[in-house]
């Protein structure tokens, strides 16, 4: 992995949870919340089983492992740190080991899923990554997911029509988020996901969601026999 794609940012997300020993009562620990109830109006069941790409500290984790039946949440990230805070912040609630499952991995390495998904999700993961390390991520997930099943990730979008060499400024609580091309914080545009998606084997679509500034895309794990001539 280029050194320019990530860990930077990564380590300052979670020391900026950490900054506040009451993060848990933050409006950004709050967006966990968001998270969820986003998830549940897209259909999400206690007897689903999920995994949270990117799941950092478990902003999100923690409210699914308990809303979701044992066993049923996966969380990965590439920050292990991340991933401790979070079981620290589950055993606090007194949920068990049993309950969940969380992976450190630089590679989006899904071999340790052992139930298939009724759907994937990450937050502010893809606004982290190059296109190859997407390419990677949707490649990697779709053996994993159910036929059908979708997986919804937020990033920062563009028109089709915006130049991309251009360095785009997203008024963020206060500050500006400056994202570019080809460096941490990434912008995309439509077609350049949906190419992504249609050569990963997945159907993309732009749905409504809570987030601020980022898009949520999802995209749908499509037949590989989708679009072929039936003679
Ligand atoms: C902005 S944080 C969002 C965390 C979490 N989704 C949330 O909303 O609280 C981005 C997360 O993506 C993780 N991440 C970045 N690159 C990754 C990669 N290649 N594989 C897995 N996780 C990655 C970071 O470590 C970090 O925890």
């Amino acid at each position: 992995m280029r050194s320019h794609e990530n860990r930077y940012r990564e380590k300052i997300f979670l020391r900026n949870v950490l900054r506040r020993a009451d993060f848990q009562n933050t409006a950004s620990w709050q967006l966990g919340q968001e998270q969820l109830d986003f998830l549940i109006a897209a259909g999400l069941n206690k007897d689903w089983v999920m995994a949270d790409i990117g799941c950092g500290p478990l902003r999100l984790g923690c409210r699914a492992v308990e809303y979701l039946e044992g066993g049923h949440y996966y969380g990965l990230d590439i920050n292990a740190d991340a991933l401790e805070l979070g079981k620290g912040i589950l055993a606090r609630l007194n949920v068990t080991g049993d309950n969940y499952t969380l992976v450190a991995t630089d590679s989006f390495d899904f071999g340790g899923l052992s139930r298939p998904l009724d759907v994937a999700f990450s937050n502010s993961l893809f606004s982290h990554l190059s296109e190859d390390r997407i390419r990677l991520c949707l490649a990697n997930l779709r053996d994993h997911l159910k036929p059908g099943a979708s997986y919804y990730s937020t990033l920062f979008l563009l028109d089709d029509e915006a130049p991309l060499e251009m360095r785009h400024r997203w008024p963020y609580r206060g500050k500006v988020i400056t994202t570019k091309p080809d460096r941490n914080p990434f912008h995309y545009r439509p077609g350049d996901i949906r190419a992504l998606a249609t050569a990963a084997g997945y159907a993309m679509e732009i749905v409504a969601a809570y987030h601020p500034i980022q898009t949520m895309v999802k995209f749908t794990k499509q037949n590989p026999d989708a679009g072929r001539n039936v003679e």
